[in-house]
């Protein structure tokens, strides 16, 4: 899970799995049990003992070191339609030379980074009739990218994240499937170095292009959703399509952001801030939290120093040194954000908020006050996932 592997030797791999999973389930969980019989004990008091519990074990298991769940898909497999249950596996071409442009291109020289072909994923409502990607007049749909700090996740349906996307398809009217791109993932030592900036807004572009151009939905009909880094992937995805404006590939019609990851250099750090604020009450402690975000920074950045993470607008652009401040989200469509009141993370996504608002951005806000950090995706942390689910819902069938 961590990039700090204890030790990759089978046998001392395995004792130490069986003693971490044991003292979890025989001492601490009935220690957590009895201490938060209290309300008071729990991060907050809404919570109920069970939530508490598992906001408790999610941290624990975060300390966990060694890697337990490594088996990436092989990049240039097919995924046979007898391992979906819900979803049709395709692919997405790399950008052509005419968006691979602007910006993107000046860093992706700097990275060595260049387009690819990669794999996409329809998600598909109980009973959609499947005849195959291309749009029906005037059909909708979302573009998913899903979160797990630039480094783990998928767009594979069996991954946690696409239960952000499952649970809109049970709630939604006017849209039947959604539509996830598996950018490639970044990684840095002990690991051999792959994928910086920007490798995974190209393939986010990728996908766009796959929807507008080869799936023949219109550019207005579609929403760019993003959980978590893929909330900074998506502003980053309409920021590049709004600086280098291309006629046949305008911007979406709108953006979600749920748990967005907006800073990478935590400008706002510090007592007051809600990384320490709500500290106790998130899915990541402090520490782990910080080695995941400094793992994934060094990864993204490759060659270049960490003064781009502090300053550049793809990758922070709510960040307190990424100037100028006003002018940044100018001619961004309407947007929802979603955040957890009990999140680290939550002040990228008041920043935002504020940053969109002052530049004239029509931007929804959804906080609600005891949620963690990509509520969306656990299906333990209602009613806060299926009101907000709701509320999205409605918002988008009225598109
Ligand atoms: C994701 O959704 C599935 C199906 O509803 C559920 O079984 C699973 O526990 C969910 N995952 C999380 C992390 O909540």
């Amino acid at each position: 899970m961590t990039s700090l592997l204890i030790s990759e030797s089978q046998p001392w791999k395995t004792l130490y799995l069986i003693w971490f999973f044991a003292t979890l389930i025989l001492v601490k969980l009935p220690a957590w049990f009895i201490w938060y019989l209290v309300p008071s004990h729990r991060p907050r008091r809404s919570w109920t003992i069970k939530r508490a519990l598992i906001v408790r074990t999610i941290r624990e298991l975060w300390t966990l070191e060694v890697d337990i769940d490594d088996e990436k898909r092989d990049p240039s497999d097919e995924v046979p339609d007898s391992e979906l249950t819900d979803a049709k596996f395709v692919w997405v071409d790399g950008i052509p030379d005419k968006l691979f442009c602007g910006e993107v291109h000046r860093i992706a020289d700097i990275t060595n980074v260049r387009p690819t072909r990669i794999a996409g994923y329809w998600l598909l409502q109980k009973n959609y009739d499947w005849t195959g990607p291309r749009a029906k007049p005037g059909e909708k749909t979302i573009l998913h990218l899903h979160g797990g700090a630039f480094y783990v996740g998928t767009a594979n349906p069996s991954d946690t994240t696409a239960n952000f996307t499952r649970g809109l398809l049970e709630h939604m009217h006017t849209i039947q499937r959604t539509f996830a791109v598996d950018y490639r993932l970044t990684a840095s030592a002990p690991k051999p170095p792959a994928n910086p900036f920007p490798a995974a807004l190209l393939d986010a572009l990728a996908g766009y292009r796959y929807l507008v151009h080869d799936a023949g939905f219109a550019p207005e009909n579609i929403i760019v959703a993003g959980d978590s880094a893929g909330g900074n992937l998506a502003l980053a995805l309409v920021r590049h399509l709004i600086e280098n404006p291309t006629p046949s590939l305008p911007p979406p019609g709108r953006i979600l952001t749920a748990s967005a990851w907006l800073d990478l250099s935590s400008s706002r750090r510090g007592p007051g801030s809600s990384a320490v604020l709500n500290a106790p009450s998130d899915i990541f402690d402090e520490r782990p939290g910080e080695l995941f975000a400094k793992y994934a920074v060094v990864s993204l950045l490759g060659p270049m120093g960490f003064e781009v993470a502090q300053t550049h607008r793809y990758l922070s652009p709510v960040s307190l040194a990424c100037k100028p401040e006003t002018g940044l989200f100018a001619g961004f469509p309407e947007t929802y954000v979603v955040a957890g009141g009990a999140e680290r993370l939550l002040d990228d996504s008041t920043a935002l908020v504020e940053r969109m608002r002052a530049d004239g951005v029509i931007v929804i806000q959804d906080i609600p006050p005891d949620a963690v950090h990509d509520f969306l995706v656990f299906t333990w942390h209602d009613p806060e996932r299926t009101e907000v689910l709701k509320r999205l819902s409605r918002w988008m069938d009225m598109m």
